[in-house]
């Protein structure tokens, strides 16, 4: 996600505060950072693509500088190279941003009409040129800022400067993160409280629409109607860390609580203009998907999805085995390598090996630039943004989300349906990540060992809730085929043994439940998570789940599993974020 800093003020320099600004706000990922500053009355820009110590390597630290903007940029629109990072400047404006201007293509025509000239494949430089075109027919900076908010659709955070005023630096927000520090005889802007904790704990939240004119004695704060308005000063009581954490208790709580923005994120990098930015998955008759732990569960859910739709016929390992065995693959054979930090040794070493043979390989890969992402012939980045939990929440739910445009990409299925379905995702997850399992995770805590069971694709969100329970709350947990348990596994069920059923497939319900009956008759405690409407004496509890296309089905059901082993793990008074023996990114064998 993109992060923005910017400074006003006589007592520091401007260039080394955007910069540090820039570092705090390293944890929400990024692929190009620049920073826009003033020198002798002039505005420069300096931009490099990669990580801010190649931005630094550029900058001389000793010009004197009372005004910058600093920017990392997570690409949405365009490469992420050094054109398309920003700041980007047109006319008399120079912007930084966050967001996404979904107009952006109409708005390049007209101004394109009207004579302006675009370097870069980015929104942000036509919200640029959209500025500096209102400017030169009114002269105002409020107004034309205040015109453009009612223009640009989608979201976004700015912080900008104008030619013609240097003695102040502008924020205009919506949607998009950004809160006004305060400071001594110096003002500070930025999408987050870590960028400006080292100098001030003093901020105002931007609201939607809302305007800041800021220098360095004075921040106002214009609305709509380009009144002045009072804003409530607030004052951050944390650490650093805690400010991370922006007010959740835990890494994987905040995590949960981003999976609508990191959904439509994936979404709108992929799924528009005939998925944009996919390589050319279609001349491929048979699909290996190749992974460790969560990640391996997301390919069992891209299995089911590109089976049952595409109809390729998709095998899915876990990589410590894959590296080591005969595999059957040929040139009509795509090896997908799944993983959140890139870096996961068995799945590089898997990686290499399909590569010394000549097979094609896609990786679907969330740190950018890591070695699997850079090592693989094509990549597809999911939109999750920086996870610091060693437990993965969003980065999870953002490979089920590649694995769903994927399938509708081999299937050309861009139908109303499954677009309608699309856009009341991110409202489904909002509610869903804001629902209270406290109750639940009070009757199962305790237990010894817990049960996960469910058919067909339900089955691999069984693996995915076991493990995320396993792993944070140190319970001992399996997830079974719920038509298996009756071979062997049912003998553990006694009084009170939690088994948590999945049912989302209105096919198998009834079969699930006959099963769910049988472990409930020998004393099992029962969570039935379902999106059918189907009622009964066979669980305790009820989650839920909204019914939606099953290509979809699996991004919503998560979010109870993930909340609940969430729960468990805090009564329990586990090291969330760290558990014991676990590492974020595992890079030994
Ligand atoms: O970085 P990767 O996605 O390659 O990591 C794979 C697994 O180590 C990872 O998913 C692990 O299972 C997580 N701790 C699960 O929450």
């Amino acid at each position: 996600m993109c992060g923005i800093t910017g400074y006003i003020g006589k007592n520091k320099n401007a260039i080394s505060v955007v910069i540090s600004g820039l570092e705090a706000l390293e944890y929400r990922g990024y692929d190009s950072a620049g920073v826009a500053y003033t020198e002798n009355n002039k505005l420069n820009i300096i931009k490099e693509q990669g990580k801010i110590v190649n931005l630094k390597k550029n900058i001389d630290f000793d010009i004197e500088s009372n005004l910058a903007i600093g920017h990392t940029r997570w690409a949405t629109h365009g490469e992420p190279n050094k054109i398309n990072s920003h700041p980007h400047s047109q006319g008399k404006f120079t912007i930084v941003h966050n967001g996404i201007i979904e107009n952006y293509l109409e708005l390049k025509k007209e101004l394109i009409n009207a004579g302006y000239e675009f370097k870069s494949s980015t929104d942000t430089e036509v919200a640029a040129s959209y500025m500096d075109f209102i400017y030169s027919k009114n002269n105002d900076i409020l107004k034309t800022l205040n015109e453009v908010s009612k223009v640009f659709r989608g979201s976004y955070a700015f912080g900008i400067i104008c030619n013609d005023d240097l003695n102040n630096l502008y924020a205009l927000r919506k949607t998009s993160p950004l809160i006004i520090a305060k400071g001594e005889n110096e003002n500070y802007i930025a999408s987050d409280v870590p960028a400006i904790l080292k100098y001030t704990n003093k901020y105002i939240l931007l609201d939607d629409f809302e305007i800041a004119k800021i220098n360095s004695n004075e921040i106002k704060i214009y609305n709509q109607d380009l009144e002045l308005i009072q804003k409530e000063i607030l004052e951050f009581e944390g650490t650093f860390e805690s400010s991370m954490k922006c007010g959740y208790e835990h890494f994987m709580l905040k995590e949960i609580h981003e999976e609508p923005t990191v959904f439509e994120n994936t979404i709108n990098a992929y799924l528009d203009d005939d998925f944009k930015n996919l390589p050319d998955l279609s001349k491929y008759d048979n699909i290996h998907i190749v992974a460790c732990g969560s990640a391996y569960h997301t390919g069992l859910i891209g299995k089911y999805l590109i089976e049952k739709y595409a109809k390729i016929p998709v095998y899915v390992e876990v990589a410590s085995e894959y590296r080591y065995k005969h595999n059957f693959y040929d040139k009509k054979t795509l090896v997908i390598l799944v993983s959140q930090s890139g870096e996961t040794a068995d799945t590089l070493a898997s990686l290499r090996k399909v590569k010394e043979d000549g097979i094609d390989t896609l990786s679907i890969v969330n740190v950018v630039g890591s070695s699997i992402a850079r090592e693989s012939k094509y990549v597809i980045y999911t939109k999750a943004g920086c996870e610091i939990a060693v437990a993965t929440t969003k980065a999870y739910l953002s490979q089920v989300t590649i694995f769903a445009i994927i399938t509708m990409y081999l299937t050309n299925n861009k139908s109303k349906e499954i677009l309608d379905e699309i856009n009341n995702i991110p409202s489904i997850l909002e509610n869903s990540v804001n629902i209270d399992y406290k109750e639940i995770a009070n009757e199962i805590y305790k237990s010894k060992n817990i049960f996960f069971i469910g058919r067909g694709i339900d089955y691999a969100l069984c693996m995915e809730g076991s493990l995320k329970l396993k792993e944070i709350s140190y319970i001992n947990s399996v997830a079974y085929q719920a038509g298996e348990l009756k071979h062997g596994t049912i003998s553990l069920i006694e009084k009170d043994t939690p088994v948590i059923a999945i049912s989302t497939d209105d096919t198998l319900v009834e079969k699930t439940i006959s099963n769910i009956k049988e472990v409930k008759a020998r004393g099992a405690k029962v969570i039935f998570i379902t999106s059918s409407d189907i009622d009964g004496d066979f669980y305790d509890y009820k989650i839920n789940i909204k019914r939606t296309h099953e290509l979809l089905q699996s991004i919503i059901t998560i979010v109870p599993l993930q909340l609940i082993a969430y729960e468990v793990a805090k009564l329990n008074e586990c090291d969330i974020d760290k558990p014991r023996n676990l590492a974020k990114s595992v890079t030994v064998e």
